[in-house]
């Protein structure tokens, strides 16, 4: 057999993307971010010091202006409200997962579903009780929950009153809500992933951050302090429930030289280590890099990095690496560099691009998973995998969504050379998209990413209805042969 009995087939999604149900939580940073589209970027609406209404770029992170304050404005539709409205929708939607045969499935709590502000005296029963039927309804069916903590959302309050995780306090709130939901689900989850894309967090923009600021030093200070609650609540994790499997999981970036000139090789170096091995350093080995430790001495960083910071991320660290992978890129030295210093991506000519300028690179899972189990040598997930596609509901009610059935069959082939050939240890996969959800980058719900169409559109306009899409049917018989049928 390519893949071991138990392997984890199923699918991922997040609770800001799919959940809704808004009324019964507390606010988070995801809730004051309009919807974009794929030219025009999402921003997060303020209320100025002089009353009059503003707006900043989340992703860009422009910097709060002096003394305006995050709000919801009753003119404008936020998709993270209602999104999908999986919160009503749970036990349709788990059943259909059911039926495509999920062996697991990924899905975040909402912190801010605990703890309605974030430092709360008392964790909001409504909200645990909202899990407890959400992880229920998965065990019935043999669904084991793979559970992030923190999927790109941060409670508003917070921000307001903290300045965001720049504020060391972050991790003590973060680590109580920890230790509420290790302790009430217990015995129902085993496998918990602290934050989504660790390394994504650093381009996420305010409503990770929970503050607004282009000041590199900020956010690596921030990341910093994430780091540290990463490992703290994978220590707290198996002290509350030792047998339980703690991960990290890292948006894995692979990056192509240009050319073959040394510069362009070098330059494809620093970005390998600065936007992935320095996240997987410190939470597989327990240690920064020296690279990033010089990165931040030249620039005069001030990392509050104490002793205890550094036995917490040796202690904490992560018994398995789950990845996010949907596409590679191109960079050069010659090649363009946005001025914050983040990296253009290039076209690859041997490459189909997909949707919304994915470059669709299968055999890149192949180096992904081959360059981190030679680093880490711990078993591996894939935990994100998809296109975001425009599918359209036929004249006689199916919907032909082939470029999701072609992506995810080439991945999985590599997938399998992975393992059957390299010998690498994968113990899952899970598409992104299970059903539909609102997309990140955009806000868009014409992305869709999902085996189960939701009628619903970019003004959060439709009937809700679940559909299943042509790659349902694709995707059960693929989990049904263990990943032998793939055609
Ligand atoms: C990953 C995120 O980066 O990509 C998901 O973890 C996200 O939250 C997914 O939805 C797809 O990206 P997008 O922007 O197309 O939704």
């Amino acid at each position: 057999m390519p893949f071991i009995n138990e392997f984890l087939w199923g699918g991922a999604s997040a609770a800001s993307q799919s959940e809704g149900g808004f009324s019964a939580r507390g606010l988070s940073t995801y809730d004051v971010i309009t919807a974009g589209t794929a030219t025009e970027p999402r921003k997060v609406t303020l209320r100025l010091a002089d009353g009059s209404r503003g707006l900043i770029e989340n992703f860009r992170t422009d910097p709060m202006p002096d003394g305006a304050e995050a709000v919801i404005d009753p003119d404008l539709y936020y998709p993270s409200h209602n999104a999908v409205d999986f919160y009503h929708h749970y036990k349709e939607d788990i059943a259909l997962f059911a039926q495509m045969g999920y062996r697991c499935f990924r899905t975040s709590i909402a912190w801010t579903r605990i703890f309605p502000n974030g430092d709360d005296p008392e964790p909001s029963e409504e909200g645990l009780k909202f899990y407890d039927d959400v992880f229920d309804e998965c065990l019935k069916y043999g669904i084991e929950p793979i559970i992030t903590l923190v999927h790109y959302d941060y409670p508003l309050h917070l921000s307001k009153t903290l300045g965001g995780w720049k504020n060391r306090k972050s991790i003590e709130h973060f680590l109580r809500y920890c230790s509420v939901v290790f302790t009430r689900y217990s015995g129902k989850v085993k496998y918990w992933i602290a934050f989504n894309e660790i390394n994504g967090i650093m381009n996420n923009g305010y409503r990770s951050f929970g503050f607004a600021s282009a000041n590199e030093e900020d956010k690596y200070l921030a990341m910093h302090h994430i780091l540290v609650a990463a490992a703290k609540a994978a220590i707290l994790a198996r002290n509350i429930q030792p047998g339980c499997k703690v991960g990290m999981m890292l948006a894995y970036n692979l990056f192509y030289p240009l050319t073959c000139k040394p510069q362009d090789v070098v330059m494809t170096m620093e970005n390998m280590e600065k936007n992935n091995y320095f996240f997987t350093e410190v939470q597989c080995r327990g240690e920064y890099p020296p690279y990033m430790l010089q990165y931040f001495r030249n620039r005069g960083y001030a990392i509050d990095i104490l002793p205890e910071d550094l036995k917490a991320l040796k202690k904490g660290t992560v018994d398995y690496l789950a990845i996010s992978y949907y596409q590679s890129s191109v960079i050069g030295k010659d090649g363009v560099v946005r001025q914050d210093d983040s990296v253009r991506r290039m076209q690859n000519p041997f490459l189909k691009v997909g949707g919304w300028g994915r470059q669709i690179d299968p055999e890149g899972l192949r180096i992904a998973l081959n360059d981190l189990y030679l680093r880490y040598r711990i078993p591996l997930m894939v935990v994100e995998n998809g296109l975001g596609t425009i599918d359209s509901v036929q004249a006689d009610g199916t919907i032909q969504d082939d470029e999701h059935i072609d992506y995810w069959r080439e991945h999985i082939r590599q997938m399998k050379i992975a393992v059957e050939e390299d010998g690498v240890q994968v113990i899952g996969y899970m598409t992104w998209g299970c059903t539909d959800v609102i997309s990140s980058g955009t806000g868009e719900m014409q992305k869709r990413y999902g085996q189960i169409y939701v009628d619903l559109d970019d003004e959060g306009k439709g009937t809700l209805r679940r559909i299943p899409k042509k790659s349902f049917y694709w995707y059960r018989d693929v989990i049904r042969s263990n990943g032998q049928k793939l055609d």
